[in-house]
């Protein structure tokens, strides 16, 4: 069985047009601390969105990575958050920004949020591309939503299908098609 890209769910334009007001979201919420804004950046499907949101933030700011799997292989359903790397600097009084693709279940953001939290930051943000509305537990906070869409398996812009696809310039649905 492969894979095909399916229908484009959000094209590039739209995309490019939609960060670049989050980065003004963002920036107004944040104000201007002294210390700047610390990203944390959640690998490896947020790095197409980081690397165009970090350049509508004209403000003082480090980042920091941490990689989370919940979707190992060709699985298309999550099998569950597992945090694997975590290379940050010292949050503690600082204000931290989580920067991640998409939100699902909930369950990577709540586990970086949740370890953040114990680095006794000053104030944690937290921002996405894409969140599933239909599935996005209503009590986990997420401060700023580039898009909500509905339930489907989607590629591009940093998301992956078994590690592919990644470097589509927009957000599409794959569709399985089986051998001739
Ligand atoms: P959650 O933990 O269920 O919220 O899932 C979030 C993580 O699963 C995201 O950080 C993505 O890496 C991955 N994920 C969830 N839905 C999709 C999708 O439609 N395409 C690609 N990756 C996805
Ligand atoms: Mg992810």
């Amino acid at each position: 069985m492969d894979q095909q890209i399916g229908d484009v769910v959000i094209p590039e334009r739209a995309i490019r047009n939609r960060v670049a007001e989050m980065g003004d979201e963002i920036l107004n919420a944040f104000g201007e601390p002294a210390e700047g804004i610390t990203i944390v950046s959640v690998l490896a499907g947020s790095i197409v969105f980081l690397s165009d949101l970090i350049r509508q933030l004209p403000t003082k700011m480090r980042l920091g990575i941490v990689s989370v799997t919940s979707y190992p292989g060709r699985a298309t359903s999550s099998k569950g958050a597992i945090l694997e790397t975590w290379k940050l600097p010292d949050l503690r009084n600082c204000h931290v920004l989580i920067v991640d693709d998409i939100v699902e279940s909930g369950g990577t953001l709540r586990l970086v949020l949740d370890e953040i939290k114990k680095s006794a930051p000053r104030s944690v943000k937290t921002a996405v591309l894409l969140r599933k509305i239909a599935k996005a537990p209503k009590d986990l906070p997420i401060d700023f939503v580039g898009f909500d869409i509905d339930d489907a398996f989607v590629v591009g812009y940093g998301l992956d299908f078994d590690g592919y696809y990644r470097n589509l310039p927009y957000i599409a649905t794959i569709s399985a098609t089986h051998g001739a």
